[in-house]
């Protein structure tokens, strides 16, 4: 049964349906217009915009730049619980306010094993410890301190290193200002933290603090390191990758299931919910408000609405279950929303999608091909010879070539048999090479800050509460005329 108070002019409407008209614009720039939105109660993105958890889509670059840029990426689960950790880890080891764990070499170690461990962990500062794992700061061993001459590759890196009593220190607790301070007035490049043991407690870098700086807008935690999401099922080993994604450093899971208005998922939810009552959920994906509601009730932080609208969907085509993208995301809106977050997931083919998606009850938007095709997707460029066009791969987490992948580190024999059981509702596609995905994001960024103004707002925010209790004031459904007038070129 459909929504109850839901009018019926959403009925078999999605993004194409409709176009948004213009108010009175009151900023003098465009480029000042907020855009920040919350992706949970807990978490807000100054860029609303969230990567897919597929493998051709989020690895580390992708969830990288994504919060370098002030949205996030999800780290899909299409693998291993190792190989998935590891890459959250590096996404929260890439930039931070302080390296809570810095690398270090024991005094004794020589500067050609100094040389390969730099190189290995592409880092310029090696703080040296007294001995083996005392974690007492004897020294720091810059890539300056290294000679290029290979003869001295045998000798000691004590006779190389910065010793502790030239050294400038800080305590573990000093602020980021006052470590910028005295990195400055020492014209140094790395502050490493001692207590008062002199045992080492994190290194603060002058690279860290000017990108932090640069950045403000980019998604952090609380200790400055960059946010990223990463994707959970409902059955198997979900509960051991939960945990080891949280250790990792993971700070919000995305449990995500093709039919989140389900038994497995609720059984899911329970039990991580109770595992991790503080953790951030975003649960999906549903696509009607009795589906939303059923997360609401079950404690997601955010639900996540689309079924079958993406690109590399089938599952329309194959069982006929979905609903169209905007009746989806209003469906929703109209059940919980102010009460917890909702993601539009999937269909968004133009950036005109992402704002009337948001405009018509999501508080952010997932897309897959949109950012696709980009340097930061995993995957490599094809090259056509004959036409010499790039492309890359976009596939539905369900396509044959991404369950194959998938299993091929898996053990659980029962989870492989299943999965080759089970015929697929998503597909392969090449799509045109794009570059940087930074590139795509700034459009959006800009696009969205216009659409803004043409609604005649300041920022996101105050647009959505002025639009939310009924966007159908603001629309204008299309005839076959006007769309053709709007959209062919
Ligand atoms: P877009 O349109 O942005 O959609 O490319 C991305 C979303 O598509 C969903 N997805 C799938 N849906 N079968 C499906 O029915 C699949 O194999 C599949 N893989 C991904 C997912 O929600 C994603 O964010």
């Amino acid at each position: 049964m459909n929504n109850p108070s839901l009018d019926p002019a959403w009925i078999g409407k999605t993004f194409d349906d409709f176009l948004f008209r213009p108010h009175k614009g009151i900023t003098s720039t465009r480029a000042a217009i907020a855009l920040r939105s919350q992706l949970t109660d807990a978490l807000a993105l100054e860029l609303p915009i969230v990567s897919s958890n597929m493998d051709s889509v989020t690895g580390g670059d992708m969830a990288q730049t994504m919060a370098l840029e002030g949205g996030l990426g999800v780290i899909h689960r299409g693998q291993s619980i190792e190989r998935q950790c590891e890459t959250v880890a590096g996404v929260k080891r890439s930039h931070s306010a302080v390296i809570e764990q810095p690398r270090t070499l024991p005094v004794g170690s020589t500067i050609g094993e100094a040389r390969v461990f730099a190189r290995r962990h592409k880092i310029n500062g090696i703080l040296i410890e007294t001995a083996p794992a005392t974690a007492i700061l004897a020294g720091v061993l810059t890539r300056r301190d290294i000679p290029w001459d290979r003869s001295h590759d045998n000798e000691a890196v004590e006779n190389f290193m910065t010793p502790m009593a030239q050294l400038k220190t800080a305590g573990p607790d000093v602020a980021t200002d006052d470590a910028a301070k005295i990195m400055f007035e020492g014209r140094i490049e790395r502050l490493p933290l001692v207590d008062n043991e002199g045992r080492i407690q994190g290194l603060i870098t002058r690279k860290d603090v000017r990108f932090l700086r640069e950045r403000p807008f980019a998604s952090k935690d609380a200790k400055g390191r960059l946010l990223t999401g990463a994707a959970v099922g409902c059955a198997g080993d979900f509960m051991e990758r939960g945990q080891a994604l949280l250790d990792a450093g993971a700070d919000s899971l995305f449990v995500d299931i093709a039919h989140g208005h389900s038994l497995v998922m609720q059984q899911g939810i329970e039990r991580l919910r109770a595992e991790f009552p503080q953790v951030p959920l975003i649960c999906g994906n549903v696509a009607t408000g009795a589906g939303a509601r059923f997360m609401c009730e079950l404690g997601a932080d955010a639900v996540k609405v689309g079924v079958g609208p993406g690109r590399g969907c089938r599952t329309r085509l194959e069982t006929a279950a979905g609903v169209p993208q905007l009746q989806a995301i209003r469906e929703a809106w109209c059940e919980v929303g102010g009460e917890i977050s909702i993601m539009a997931d999937g269909g968004v083919r133009y950036d005109k999608d992402i704002f009337l998606a948001l405009a018509c009850g999501a508080d952010t938007v997932m897309l897959g091909s949109a950012l696709s095709g980009t340097d930061e997707a995993p995957g490599r460029v094809i090259e056509d010879p004959a036409t010499h066009t790039k492309k890359k791969i976009y596939r539905g987490m369900t396509s044959p070539e991404a369950v194959m992948e998938s299993l091929y580190d898996s053990e659980d024999s029962d989870a492989v048999d299943a999965a080759l059981a089970t015929p697929p509702e998503g597909q392969e596609i090449q799509v045109p090479y794009r570059g940087s995905v930074v590139d795509i994001l700034h459009r959006i960024r800009g696009h969205l800050r216009s659409a803004v103004s043409y609604a005649g707002c300041e920022s996101l925010e105050k647009a959505r509460m002025a639009i939310l209790p009924d966007p159908l004031e603001y629309l204008i459904a299309l005839s076959e005329a006007s769309r053709r007038e709007s959209y062919e070129r």
